[in-house]
C-alpha cells in the first residue's frame, strides 16, 4: 500500500479516537520517518484504546479506595487441600514430591520461562537486570546463577532417572525492546553458561502506547509513539505470535515454571514445586512466602467469592484490607499469601491462556508514571517531566489464574531460602544488591555449617577465622543444599569454582 493511502488510513482511525494531533510533525518528516510513524500508528488498536484506558483507570481508583470484595466478610482463605509446604511437609513426602518434578525434568517434559522484559526502573541500571552481579565472592550475575541452576537440576534428573529420553530443560527468556539485544549478547558472549543452545529461546513481549493524563497518546519524537511494555501479562501474546506456543508443542513440554529475573534465590525448575503441582494435577500453581508487614510490595493470591484464585497486586490493595489481621491467628495477616513471582502452568492451561479469547479477557493495569515525551505542540523533547503526565499500561502475568478455577494450588517456602529480590539500587536498605548479596551468603552458610568434612578444610585452610570468611557455594556444585555434607573433594572445589571465598576481615588483606 502506498504511503498517502496509509496516511489515509491513519488518519481515520486517529479521528475516531481523538489522536490526530500523533500526525502534527508529519508533513515535515523525511519519508523513512514517514513510513516508521504510520508503522508505529498501525501496530496499535485504535477503536479499542478508549476503553482499556478507561477501565485501568478506574479499576486503579476503586481498588485505592475500597478493595470491597477482600473487605468482605465472605473473604474466603486458600483452602488447605489447595495448599502445600516444604515446612511443614514430611521429608520422604518432599522427597516423593521431588522424584516427580526431577522424572518429569529427565523426561524432557520441563520447560521454564524467564520475565526479563522489565526495564529496572527502580534498580536504575541502563542494561538488562540480570546482568546485574550483587557483589558475590564470585562476581556471577543473576542469569549466571539462574542458568547454573538449571544446569544442575538437569544433572540430578539424570542421576537420579539414567537413560531417559529429555532432551533438557527448555528456557524460554522474554525480553522487550529494551531487554533484548543485551541479553542476547551476553548469553552468547558466556557460551549460554553451559546451557545447550537449542534450549535457550529467547523472545520479545510487544509494547503499549503511554497514554498522557489527558488522554491523548504521546510521542516519543516526531515520528515515534512513546511506548512501554505491556507488562508481564505481555507473555502471553507474545508467547503466541512469537511462535513460542508452537515450540511447546513440538518439544513435547506438559509443563512450564514461569519465574522473574530479580529473586537472586530463585529455584528454577525447581523439582518440589513442579512434582507438588503435578500430583495434585494442578493446571496452575504459585509459589508463596508469608507476607509478614501490611506495607510489603508483594502481591497476595485470594480466593475469591466467585471461587477464583487471583492475586490481588501491591499496588491496588487498600490499607485497611493489607493490614487486617487472621481472627483465626491475630498477630498474622489475613491476606499473607505473599506472590514470589513463581508460576506453574501445565503446557495445556499455557497454550489456554494463550489462546486470544482468553488473553484479551486478561486486563490491563494503570501505573501513573513520569514518562518523556514530545510536546505534539512545539515539538520539544521533555526529558525529565517535572510530575506524574502519563498512564503505563500493562497486564500481568499472574491474571490467567481464574482460567484454572479450582485446578489451582499453592505452595509455601521459607523466605530465607527461596526469596530476595533485587528490586531496588545500592543506596536502599532493602531488596537491594546488599541484601541480595547477604540473603545468599547467609543460605549457603547455613548449607556449609552442617558438613563437619568443610569446616575441618576450613579450619585447615582459611588464612583468617572462619567467623570472617564468607563463602559462596556454586549452584552448578549443589541446588538447595544438597550433597555437601561429607564430601572429600573441598580442595578441587575451590580451584574449579565450586565454592569461592571471601575474607572480610580487612587486617589480613
Ligand atoms: C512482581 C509481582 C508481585 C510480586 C513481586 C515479587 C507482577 C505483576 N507483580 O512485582 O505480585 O509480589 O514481583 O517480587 O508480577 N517484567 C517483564 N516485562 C514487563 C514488566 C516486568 O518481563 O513489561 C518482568 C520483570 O523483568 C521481572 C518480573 O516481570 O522479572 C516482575 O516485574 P517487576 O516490575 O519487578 O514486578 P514487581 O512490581 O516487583
Amino acid at each position: 500500500m502506498s504511503l498517502a493511502s496509509r496516511l489515509e488510513n491513519a488518519r481515520q482511525q486517529l479521528s475516531a479516537a481523538s489522536q490526530l494531533h500523533l500526525l502534527n510533525f508529519y508533513d515535515s518528516l523525511t519519508e523513512s520517518e514517514q513510513a516508521k510513524l504510520l508503522k508505529h500508528i498501525e501496530r496499535v488498536d485504535w477503536p479499542a484504546l478508549p476503553a482499556i484506558v478507561k477501565d485501568a483507570l478506574a479499576q486503579r481508583s476503586e481498588a485505592k479506595n475500597s478493595n470491597t470484595e477482600l473487605e468482605a466478610d465472605d473473604f474466603r482463605p486458600i483452602p488447605p487441600d489447595a495448599c502445600g509446604g516444604r515446612s511443614y511437609t514430611a521429608p520422604e513426602e518432599v522427597a516423593r514430591l521431588r522424584d516427580i518434578g526431577l522424572e518429569a525434568v529427565a523426561d524432557g517434559r520441563v520447560g521454564v520461562i524467564l520475565l526479563a522484559g522489565g526495564q529496572a526502573t527502580r534498580l536504575g541500571v541502563r542494561y538488562p537486570k540480570g546482568l546485574y552481579e550483587v557483589g558475590l565472592p564470585s562476581g556471577k550475575s543473576l542469569f549466571q546463577l539462574h542458568a547454573e541452576k538449571a544446569v544442575r537440576v538437569q544433572a540430578m534428573a539424570e542421576q537420579r532417572f539414567p537413560g531417559r529420553a529429555g532432551g533438557g530443560i527448555v528456557w524460554y527468556i522474554m525480553t522487550s525492546e529494551a531487554t533484548q539485544a543485551g541479553t542476547v549478547k551476553f548469553f552468547e558472549q558466556h557460551n549460554y553458561f553451559g546451557l545447550r543452545r537449542e534450549n535457550v529461546v529467547f523472545f520479545k513481549q510487544f509494547t503499549f502506547p503511554c497514554v498522557g493524563l489527558d488522554g491523548r497518546v504521546l510521542l516519543a519524537d516526531r515520528h515515534r509513539i512513546q511506548s512501554s511494555p505491556d507488562g508481564n501479562g505481555g507473555l502471553y501474546r507474545a508467547f503466541r505470535e512469537r511462535g513460542c506456543l508452537e515450540h511447546v508443542r513440538q518439544r513435547g513440554l506438559t509443563c512450564l515454571q514461569i519465574f522473574g529475573v530479580d529473586n537472586i534465590l530463585t529455584r528454577v525448575a525447581d523439582p518440589d514445586f513442579i512434582g507438588f503441582c503435578l500430583d495434585k494435577r494442578a493446571e496452575m500453581g504459585a509459589k508463596i512466602v508469608e507476607k509478614t508487614s501490611p506495607l510489603e510490595r508483594v502481591g497476595v493470591v485470594t480466593l475469591g467469592s466467585d471461587g477464583a484464585y487471583r492475586v490481588v497486586e501491591y499496588s491496588e490493595i487498600s490499607a485497611s484490607a493489607a493490614s487486617r489481621a487472621d481472627p483465626a491467628f491475630p498477630d498474622r495477616l489475613l491476606l499473607r499469601a505473599g506472590n514470589i513471582c513463581q508460576h506453574f502452568l501445565t503446557a495445556d492451561g499455557l497454550a489456554k491462556a494463550c489462546q486470544p479469547e482468553y488473553e484479551t479477557r486478561m486486563r490491563y493495569h494503570a501505573a501513573v508514571k513520569r514518562v518523556p515525551y514530545c510536546d505534539p505542540d512545539t515539538g520539544s523533547l521533555i526529558d525529565s517531566p517535572p510530575a506524574e503526565n502519563a498512564i503505563k499500561l500493562e497486564k500481568f502475568v499472574f491474571d490467567v489464574f481464574p482460567f484454572a478455577g479450582p485446578k489451582f494450588v499453592v505452595w509455601e517456602v521459607p523466605r530465607e531460602s527461596e526469596f530476595s529480590p533485587l528490586k531496588n539500587g545500592p543506596s536502599a536498605s532493602s531488596e537491594c544488591p546488599n541484601t541480595c548479596r547477604r540473603d545468599l551468603l547467609a543460605l549457603h552458610s547455613t548449607w556449609l555449617s552442617a558438613s563437619d568434612t568443610f569446616q575441618a578444610f576450613l579450619q585447615q585452610n582459611s588464612k583468617t577465622d572462619a567467623s570472617s570468611t564468607e563463602v559462596e557455594v556454586s549452584p552448578l556444585l549443589s541446588y538447595s543444599g544438597e550433597d555437601l555434607a561429607n564430601r572429600s573433594d573441598w580442595q578441587e572445589q575451590v580451584r574449579s569454582g565450586g565454592i569461592t571465598f571471601h575474607s572480610t576481615d580487612t587486617s589480613s588483606s
